[in-house]
């Protein structure tokens, strides 16, 4: 009886947490040298002129790792490979759940250039702190930081 009782609490709250769209979204940490490649975000859409880790939605079918892949050349024309997982954030945006797993980049080939966004650049580690991140990209730095031996 208390066994099913929590059974269908589980359920009912698993229902009210898929009423809100999860959007999954891959992206990448390219490093050169202590420097961190980022993009700034368009003008005008959803947290336009932030600056933060490249990469984008996925596509049905798609792995993340072929998600990034395809995002990266199409955003900043560079081709990456030797993808390993990185760090995950999972972060309620509100009117959606963002899931979205990222990647350190070992090889990359080509030139950023500034595609699909706004801006494209490398960035020292410590001038990190002077730019508008998106909130889901908050952890992101305290992981780099933290790994980098910076506080
Ligand atoms: O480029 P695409 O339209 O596929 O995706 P996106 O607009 O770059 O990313 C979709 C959403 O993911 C954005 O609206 C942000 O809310 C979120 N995002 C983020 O928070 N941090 C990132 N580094 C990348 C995306």
């Amino acid at each position: 009886m208390n066994g099913r009782k929590r059974m269908e609490q589980g359920g009912s709250h698993k229902n009210k947490d898929a009423e809100k769209p999860l959007l999954l979204v891959s992206a990448a940490l390219i490093m050169q040298e202590n420097r961190v490649l980022l993009t700034q975000r368009k003008r005008g859409g959803h947290l336009a002129l932030h600056w933060e880790f490249p990469g984008g939605k996925l596509h049905p079918g798609e792995s993340p790792e072929q998600a990034l892949v395809r995002e990266i050349e199409e955003e900043v024309g560079l081709q990456i490979e030797a993808l390993t997982p990185w760090a995950f954030v999972s972060h309620d945006y509100g009117t959606f759940h963002l899931l979205m797993p990222l990647f350190r980049v070992g090889r990359f080939y080509g030139t950023p250039q500034a595609l699909d966004v706004h801006a494209v650049a490398w960035f020292e580690l410590p001038s990190l702190r002077q730019l508008t991140f998106p909130p889901a990209d908050l952890p992101l730095l305290a992981q780099l930081f933290a790994e980098q031996g910076l506080t």
